[in-house]
């Protein structure tokens, strides 16, 4: 078996090829908030062996030679600063606010027509909804107002060689340290949101708009995944190298 580095971080691992990403999410491993762990110190807190660990990633590896077609189609590493937050906005959050009341919409009516029997699991997930869609609307609010705004104009500060813009929060990490522990709340409220519906198993009973719901909420936590995993994996950690690598801090 090749020997591994498994000091590193997981996202180094997650951002070698999408099926490593893959696997270590399969064995329950958080890419996305969980990106900035040593590999050693994730394999322990998920409670797996570093053997079985070590074997999936190798086989990902190996797997991701053979395809290389597959690799990223846009290797974000690469990509500017403003390029990035620009994806960011105009994919990421822009879905976020199509998306977010249409949920909202659709559980009022599920609602509606299933709460004699479901009312309670309902509610539950709704109120859970409600909490996580109050702090991201207002989470990114101050991406586009504050952060993403001093990240392009750092880039181009950098780029052009002069010293960096001044920034009324002291350091980049400062606003980074707090966007990334609203990033945690997400991931935990999506989580509570899977287990409270059995991963989104339908009951027998339910109709279209039901599952219509459902379908709703699992597209809302894959693109809340990705999201995250771009912010925390690639634009907070470049932007905060960038700040260090000026000598400001
Ligand atoms: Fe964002
Ligand atoms: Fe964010």
């Amino acid at each position: 078996m090749k020997k591994i580095n498994e000091g590193k971080l997981v996202r180094d691992f997650a951002l070698a090829n999408p099926r490593i990403r893959k696997a270590l999410e399969s064995l329950g491993i958080d890419t996305c908030c969980g990106g900035g762990k040593p590999l050693v110190d994730a394999v322990r807190e998920a409670g797996l062996e570093m053997d079985t660990v070590r074997a999936r990633i190798n086989e990902a590896a190996m797997e991701a030679e053979a395809k290389p077609e597959e690799k990223q189609k846009r290797d974000w590493l690469q990509a500017s600063l403003t390029e990035l937050t620009d994806h960011i906005e105009n994919t990421h959050h822009a879905f976020l606010r199509v998306i977010f009341p249409r949920i909202s919409e659709r559980f009022w009516k599920v609602i509606k027509a299933h709460g004699e029997n479901h009312g309670d699991m309902l509610r539950d997930v709704q109120s859970t909804f409600d909490g996580l869609r109050e702090e991201i609307e207002a989470h990114l609010m101050k991406e586009e107002q504050i952060l993403f705004p001093y990240i392009r104009e750092m880039s181009i500060a950098l780029a052009a060689g002069k010293p960096l813009p001044p920034m009324h929060c002291g350091s980049v990490a400062n606003p980074i340290r707090q966007m990334m522990h609203e990033h945690d709340n997400a991931g935990a409220a999506l989580s509570a949101i899977r287990k409270r519906t059995s991963d989104y198993e339908l009951p027998d009973d339910t109709c279209p708009t039901f599952a219509g719901l459902y379908k709703d909420l699992q597209a809302l936590e894959a693109d809340l995944h990705e999201h995250v995993f771009l912010e925390n994996n690639i634009l907070f950690p470049r932007a905060e190298e960038a700040e260090n690598s000026s000598g400001k801090v």
